[in-house]
């Protein structure tokens, strides 16, 4: 799968995953907060022995009662009992009361009174709740100046409904487990995915490194060219990446850039260091170095990477070697590494002559536009010159003073390289 692809799907999954977790947090809120407590419930609660609702009555008690010329102060008890299968919270009474009427010795509750002068009776404390199957009682005074005896109250609160009562809580409920499941199963599936990558990027690792400790070999052989390979395969990264490739194949380009010169191994160090002109047979033998690394490279499986070797010094338009192949026949990686090889020659010192400036370089491959190289990938070429790019590539590949390698960037620093993850 493409691995942008992966990214893309990786940030949905992430963003869903936080979504997903802010409804849940307003669901639960609703669950626990609001859905189980009904819309507000009411009724009449008759005080002469009447029940009026079928959950809650109340019992009265005359505790006491005072008679003076004018006045009648009468204290009650009242006692709230719920018989129903659910508590009432957040409740008050409403109490009727006569004109003129005070009251007093209040306990349990506190007392207000409506704009229409009736009692309301709110609990004190904090106590708020009416269990089921439980009761509260409370008590007070009254003064009036004719008999009195209260016949009825109004109860308003909220019944609290069990959670998973309701159809909507229970579908809630369902969802959350449902949910839960999706999570964990995708908590699992990041974890598997991650430890792969992590597995992924140390195989990639594993494989550069035994690249790099084979191109010391060759580096070793051939001073020169040292730190050529690396160079090779970072131009011709760059190349593919401009070309707009997938990132598994700029991948591919660079193992194939790293490894071109896998034959050279090949060469005898007489032929490889000699200065001046060479022989037939000696031009032979350092041309057979591309069918050398074609064979060295067959059991390599990495796409690319042999043919790529056998096939660099092919020329577009024909006159390479070792085949001879022209134009698209020769396979696309051989023909990047072969215009980023050219230009790495031509930007180097070699033993027979010293590095060609820049103008020269860009008149060089424009030169070869066609004929020696595919037109389309010198235009990719020319650019990284004239951005400079190949300039990153030289002074991050750069020997230091004591002659030690300095490519000490990070692999997945390289500019322009796909690391596969
Ligand atoms: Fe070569």
């Amino acid at each position: 799968m493409n691995i942008r692809l992966d990214k893309t799907a990786n940030t949905f999954l992430i963003l869903f995953s936080v979504l997903a977790m802010l409804l849940t947090g307003v669901l639960v809120e609703r669950i626990v907060m609001r859905n189980n407590l009904s819309s507000i419930y009411r009724c009449r609660i008759g005080l002469n022995g009447s029940r009026l609702s079928d959950e809650f009555y109340a019992n009265v008690k005359k505790v006491s009662s005072v008679r003076t010329a004018n006045t009648y102060a009468t204290q009650y008890e009242f006692v709230i009992n719920n018989l129903g299968t659910n508590d009432l919270e957040n409740w008050n009474i409403f109490l009727a009361m006569p004109r003129g009427s005070s009251v007093t010795d209040v306990w349990n509750v506190e007392l207000a009174r409506d704009d229409r002068e009736d009692l309301v009776i709110t609990p004190v404390n904090y106590n708020m709740t009416i269990s089921a199957g439980g009761s509260v009682s409370f008590g007070f005074t009254i003064h009036t100046r004719r008999a009195y005896m209260p016949s009825a109250l109004m109860l308003r609160g909220f019944k609290t409904v069990p959670p998973g009562a309701t159809t909507a809580s229970r579908l809630i409920i369902v969802f959350l487990i449902i949910w839960g499941a999706v999570f964990v199963g995708f908590m699992v599936a990041r974890l598997n995915s991650r430890s792969y990558r992590e597995k992924q990027k140390t195989d990639i690792k594993i494989i550069l490194q035994s690249m790099n400790t084979f191109i010391s070999f060759i580096d070793a052989k051939d001073p020169y060219t040292r730190g050529h390979s690396r160079r090779v395969a970072m131009y011709a990264a760059e190349i593919a990446k401009r070309m707009h490739l997938p990132e598994n194949e700029i991948q591919n380009v660079y193992y194939a850039g790293l490894l071109h010169d896998a034959g050279k191994i090949s060469i005898p160090d007489t032929v490889l260091n000699k200065p001046g002109k060479l022989t037939d047979e000696e031009m032979a033998a350092i041309r057979n170095h591309t069918v050398a690394g074609g064979n060295m490279l067959k059991q390599l499986s990495i796409p690319g990477v042999r043919e790529t070797a056998l096939y660099h010094h092919e020329r577009y338009d024909g006159l390479g070697y070792p085949e001879g192949l022209r134009g698209d026949e020769i396979p696309l990686y051989a023909r990047i590494v072969g215009v980023a090889d050219s230009y790495d020659a031509m930007s180097s010192n070699r033993v027979y002559r010293r590095h060609l400036n820049k103008d020269e370089i860009i008149e060089e491959i424009q030169k070869g536009s066609g004929n020696q190289f595919d037109p389309t990938i010198v235009v990719y070429m020319v650019d990284m010159i004239n951005d400079g790019y190949v300039n990153v590539v030289k002074m991050e590949t750069a020997d230091s003073e004591d002659g030690s390698d300095r490519l000490h960037l990070r692999e997945e620093d390289i500019p322009g390289l796909y690391m596969g993850f």
